[in-house]
Formats: structure tokens, C-alpha cells, sequence
């Protein structure tokens, strides 16, 4: 329908968005990625500063053009948006954690690219985890009050993995999207239940990836603490 004016109700606030997928290094010409745009995470940092927040977008390995107003910093790997995102951090108000991090990363850089050696089978890649950003975020508030809000893809029991992942990050909302081999990825569409760590559960319903933002942001204004300095 049509949309009046926007609402300042992010006015005063900085927020903290990160964005698309890491991708982990094997080689200097090969990596491990995923398939996220970074479409929804654009979305809400759009949608922040259409509200009058100050934002910093934290982007992994995007292909989209900076929102207006919004400061953007690329980073490649989940180690360089771990550092980029506790930085920009230590002074937000929320941080919202859109973008797809890799669980795993080779255990090793091959500093010269990897060939094959004829008549032998390939060595099997070595992974190590990758650090919890979420987790660590959720843990070790930067500020008193500070709203941290994760994402989670789920293919399976998604309200049930959702609860639990809620639980065991220690967000304070989770936006939990079903995915599928259609679903999601890439679309400019979205639909999703907000889990809260209250217990409240707020179904979206299917639509844009900008509305879907604005309800995450709904969700975070009354949860925001006061701000003194
Ligand atoms: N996340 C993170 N650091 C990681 C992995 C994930 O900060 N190393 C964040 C994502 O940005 C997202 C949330 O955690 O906001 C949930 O990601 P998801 O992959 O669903 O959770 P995992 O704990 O990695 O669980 P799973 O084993 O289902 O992948
Ligand atoms: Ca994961």
C-alpha cells in the first residue's frame, strides 16, 4: 500500500548489520562459500537508515550496491567479519547478524595453487571450525542493553531448531526462515517467524525482504535500552 513517511524511530541510534557469506580460503584461486546475496541483510540496513539510524554494513563477498547513508565495509573471511563486527560494535545499539558465516575452514592455505598428480586421487580437505560470532556477541554485550538479533536457515522441525538455537546463541531474537532449494536464497522474497528469548514468536509473512526488515526492526525499537552517552 502506500507507505507516508517513515517513522524516525531508529533517531540517535548506531545499529551494526553484517551481510552476504564469508568464503574460506584454499588456495589463492579456490574457497569454500554459500549462496547467500546478502539481499536481506542490505534490506535491513537500508530500513535502519530509512529510519534514521546510523549503520554500519558489514559485508561478506556482496554483489549489490551501497544503501544510501549506510557506511560499507567489506570483509572475505568469517575471521575478518568477526574482527569488523566487535569493532563496529563496541558502541551499537543492536547488532543484527544477517550474514551467512562459514561453520568450517580449511585447516590450511595453500600458498601456491593446488594441481592435480596424475594416477592420484585427490587429498581429502582438512576443516576447522570457525569462530561463533553470534555466540560471542550475544555473550560479551559491548554495551549494557545492547540487542543482538540472529538468523537462522532451517531446512527441518524449523520452529523447534529454532527455539533451541535461540536458546543456545543467547540473542535476543531469532529470525528463523525456512529454506529449500528455492526458498530464500537469492530471491527478493521472504518469509519467516521471529523468535524473542520473552518467548513471543511473530510469524511474517511471505513478502519482500525490506518488509521483512522492518518487522525485524519493529521487534528491536522497544527492546532498545535508554541511551545516556
Ligand atoms: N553465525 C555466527 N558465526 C558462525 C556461524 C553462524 O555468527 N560461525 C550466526 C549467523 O550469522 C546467524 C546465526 O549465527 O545469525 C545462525 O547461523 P546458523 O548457521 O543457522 O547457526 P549454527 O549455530 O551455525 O548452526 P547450524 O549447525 O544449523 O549451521
Ligand atoms: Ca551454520
Amino acid at each position: 500500500g502506500e507507505r507516508g513517511a517513515v517513522e524516525p524511530d531508529l533517531a540517535g541510534r548506531r545499529v551494526v548489520v553484517t551481510a552476504g557469506g564469508t568464503r574460506e580460503p584454499l588456495d589463492p584461486v579456490r574457497y569454500l562459500g554459500n549462496r547467500s546475496s546478502g539481499k536481506q541483510g542490505y534490506a535491513l540496513a537500508a530500513t535502519a537508515a530509512a529510519r534514521g539510524a546510523q549503520v554500519t554494513l558489514i559485508a561478506g563477498n556482496t554483489e549489490l550496491p551501497d544503501p544510501a547513508g549506510v557506511d560499507v565495509l567489506p570483509v572475505g573471511t568469517a575471521r575478518q567479519l568477526r574482527e569488523a563486527v566487535l569493532k563496529a560494535a563496541a558502541d551499537a545499539d543492536a547488532v543484527v547478524m544477517a550474514a551467512a558465516v562459514a561453520d568450517f575452514r580449511p585447516a590450511a592455505y595453500a600458498t601456491g595453487k593446488i594441481k592435480k598428480v596424475e594416477g592420484r586421487e585427490p587429498e581429502p580437505i582438512a576443516l576447522v571450525r570457525n569462530p561463533d560470532i553470534l555466540a560471542e556477541l550475544s555473550a560479551d554485550r559491548a554495551r549494557a542493553g545492547q540487542v543482538v538479533v540472529g538468523f537462522a536457515a532451517e531446512t527441518d522441525d524449523v520452529l523447534a531448531n529454532g527455539r533451541a538455537k535461540l536458546a543456545r546463541k543467547g540473542c535476543d531474537l531469532l529470525v528463523v526462515n525456512e529454506v529449500g532449494e528455492d526458498k530464500a536464497f537469492g530471491s527478493a522474497e521472504n518469509e519467516a517467524v521471529v523468535l524473542a528469548s520473552d518467548g513471543s514468536e511473530t510469524p511474517v509473512p511471505y513478502g519482500p525482504k525490506d518488509a521483512l526488515a522492518d518487522r525485524v526492526w519493529d521487534l528491536v525499537v522497544p527492546r532498545l535500552a535508554e541511551r545516556s552517552a
